[in-house]
Parts: structure tokens; sequence; C-alpha cells
């Protein structure tokens, strides 16, 4: 049985009972902020999200999206096309389309089931996930704050080889990171309990795919070799998700400032709830507002620096419509040209998490041995780099004969998230 079709008949229909759950709990809350009204949408809401999960464990057909906001048509034509895939007279089933489509489909109707609730329409229906989460991850972010104090004060002492050691090390913490995401564990704990920093050379024989020194390369190759003068560097974050990965990708950004390695960082977040866990503009400022105000000295030194680089623009936030598209990213360049140009301008551009290298390699059935830059296609904004634990059955890039090895030894080795690739591709 694949793990797309186990997805679909599994853990949809579990992610749809406890977005259920949810909204029926918070039945109180929607009364004492909207009278009758929020408990008269929470009831439409309900009955919204039940009749969805019946639509998916039926195999009923894919629906044209009804909720006229900026994307619908976007999503209306995608489903059109994928009726042109088909055989004439068939339509697109919950068991009958592909997985990425159909997954991403999922998370657009249940903003569409809250669209069509007002007044509860902004209500995150997995933001308690994502908050509990996030205390539960409480001792490693203390761990992760603490030692980016410790690097930062002592940064200047640093040799060039000590600096590309850092890098390496809040790379490997960032792709560890992506091992909380609460889609894969159906919205239960996923949280990172135990400070990852001892752990990282434990877990390097499961970097499947290692190109750190490269990433080292393209951004401390930033001197002007005429005028010695330093390059202003830009790297962009497409964030993956909130808590404890969030915190990782911050990390990783103020050390890239504080290293000298980059002058700007971009994040790019959802623009609306998605895959359960992922980063909305909400999770981003709580977050840092949230370590602002906390208990602990490092924590909130870490929240107000963070603070203050939005606040001097050296670190951008963006949100694009595009991001919560079905849309493979070699679509990108002609769904959305504003976005792909933006990404032009970055030196780097790191791709958090499993659902982003779905996007970047299509989702295909590529050979395991397939180099990067192909199954990209068309797709080379800038020079980018996926750091990403193996959690869906894709996976280019590597050396003849490992992901045959795996996969007879180890036959979940691709959706388990034990291992991970920090993968580079530098053409443009
Ligand atoms: O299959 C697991 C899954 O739901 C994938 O569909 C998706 O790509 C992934 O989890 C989400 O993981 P991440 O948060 O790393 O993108
Ligand atoms: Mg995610």
């Amino acid at each position: 049985m694949s793990f797309a079709y186990l997805t679909i008949r599994d853990r949809l229909p579990q992610i749809l009972t406890k977005v259920i759950d949810t909204v029926h709990r918070n039945k109180n809350k929607f009364f004492e902020d909207n009278g009758e009204e929020g408990v008269e949408a929470e009831k439409k809401a309900l009955s919204f999200f039940s009749k969805l999960r019946n639509e998916i464990q039926t195999d009923k057909p894919v629906l044209p999206l009804t909720d006229n906001q900026s994307d619908t048509e976007l999503w209306n034509q995608y489903l059109d096309y994928q009726k042109t895939l088909l055989n004439k007279g068939e339509t697109p089933s919950w068991f009958k389309s592909p997985w990425l489509y159909v997954e991403c489909y999922m998370y657009r109707r249940i903003q569409e089931g809250l669209v069509l609730s007002p007044p509860i329409s902004e209500y995150d229906v997995f933001r308690e996930g994502k908050t509990e989460s996030f205390f539960q991850s409480q001792p490693a972010i203390i761990a992760l704050c603490t030692y980016l104090q410790e690097l930062k004060n002592n940064v200047a002492n640093l040799s060039e080889n000590q600096k590309k050691e850092e890098l390496s090390k809040l790379l490997q913490v960032c792709l560890w990171g992506n091992k909380c995401d609460l889609s894969i564990s159906g919205g239960l704990d996923n949280s990172q309990k135990f400070s990852i920093l001892s752990s990282l050379e434990s877990f390097m024989p499961f970097i499947l795919v290692n190109d750190m020194e490269s990433v080292w390369a393209v951004l401390s190759g930033s001197k002007n070799l005429e005028s010695g003068k330093e390059l202003m560097k830009r790297v962009d974050i497409v964030l993956d998700n909130a808590g404890f990965e969030l915190i990782t990708d911050f990390v990783l950004a103020d050390a890239l400032l504080s290293l000298r390695l980059a002058s700007e960082v971009h994040f790019h977040a959802k623009c609306m709830p998605w895959f359960v866990s992922d980063t909305t503009k909400h999770d981003f400022n709580w977050t840092i507002k949230h370590l602002q105000a906390a208990n602990h000295k490092w924590m909130s030194k870490c929240g107000v620096n963070w603070k203050e680089n939005l606040q001097r623009s050296c670190w951008i936030y963006h949100e694009h419509l595009f991001w919560t598209l079905p849309h493979e990213f070699c679509m990108m360049a002609q769904t959305a040209p504003d976005l792909y140009s933006e990404l032009q301008k970055s030196d780097l551009v790191i791709f958090k998490g499993d659902l982003n290298y779905r996007k970047l390699t299509g989702d295909r059935k590529w050979e395991f041995t397939v180099p990067f830059f192909q199954a990209l296609t068309t797709f080379h904004p800038a020079p980018l780099c996926s750091i990403r634990t193996l959690k869906a059955d894709v996976q280019v890039g590597l050396k003849p004969g490992v992901g045959e090895q795996l996969s007879s030894n180890e036959p979940d080795w691709m959706i388990s998230g034990k291992y991970g690739v920090v993968q580079l591709s530098t053409s443009v």
C-alpha cells in the first residue's frame, strides 16, 4: 500500500476529525466573541467539515471552490487542468487524483469552510496544536537561544574555519527541526523534547545528501576581490513549520547576520493555516513576541533582537498565495511571476521541509540518482537549497545504489523522518 493511499484513507480523515473536535470544543469561545452568530457559525463550519470528511472517505469528486477569494479562480482552473489529464468522462476524485494536489486541496477546503462561516472566518483551527507544540519544546528552545547568544558574544574571535563549522551546525539544527511537523503525526504531539545540539554528531550518518560545504562557499564568497569590500548578500528562507522548527530558522537567520554571511534575510510564510503546523503571519509574530516576554534571559534577548531585526529591515517578512496553491514550483514563473522575480533577487533561497521538496521536484517518481538540478526542471530562480527530512516518497541526487540499499533494509526510510538532506542547486 502506498503512503499516498494511506494518507488519503487514514491521515486526512484523522486530521479532519481533530479539526471538528477543536471547533466543537471552542463553541463557548465563539459564543463569548460573537454571541448567537458565533454559535450558528460553529454549526455551519462543523457540518461543512463533516461533509468534507465524508467526501474523502467515499471517494467523491473534487469540487470547485465557491468562496470567492483571490485564489479561488486559480484553484478552479487547476481542477479543470486535472480533468484534462483524465480520460473523457472521468472526474478527479480523492483517490483518483495526484496525491500532492488533493492533500493541498484538503487544507484549502478547510479554509473555504471557515470563509463561508462568518464571523469565525479568521479562526485558525490548528493554532492550539501549534502553541502547545511550542510550549512542549521549551527546553530545546532555551538551549538553542543560549547557544546562539554565546556564539554572538564570541563571533569576533572565530576563524573562517570555525565560522564554517558554526554554519554547518546550525544548518543541521534547522534540518532536524523539520522532524517536528504536526501533519505527519496527524496533529498529535511531535515536539522537540530535549536539546538537539548534543545529538548532531550521532545524526550525521542519516544525512543522505550533504551539501553544507557548498552552501558555505555560496555564502562566504562575499568579498569583492578588487575593492576588498564586503558585498551585501540576501538569503531567503521559505518557511515550513511553526514551533521548534521556526525557532531553528530564526536562529540560523540571526547567525547568518552575525557571521556576516548575509546582510538581509527574507522570510516567506503561508497566508492561511496550512498542513497543520505551517507558519502563518500570526505564528511568526506570536513567536517573536512570546520570546521577548519570556522569563528566561537568553530567550527574551533573542526575542528582542529579532524584533529589532524586523524594525531595521534586515529581516523582512513576505506572504504570497502561491505557497498555498497545489502547483509545483516549476509553474511559479508563469503562475506567480512577481514571486519568481522576487526570488531572483536572492543569493540563496532555502526551502524548508518536505512539502517544499515535493513541490520542487514535482512529486514525481524520479530515479534516486537523477541530479537535483534536473528534477527542478525549469525552476532555477537563484541558487537554492532544500533542507528537509524525508516524509514522502520522492528523493533525487543520491549516489548509485544508496536508495536501493535503504529500500531493502528499511522499507519506510522515505517516510519516517529519520533521514534528511541539505541539497543545493547552484545553477541559475
Ligand atoms: O506525508 C507526510 C506529509 O503530510 C507530506 O504530505 C508533506 O509533504 C509533509 O508531511 C509535511 O511535512 P513538512 O512540514 O516537512 O513539509
Ligand atoms: Mg509543514
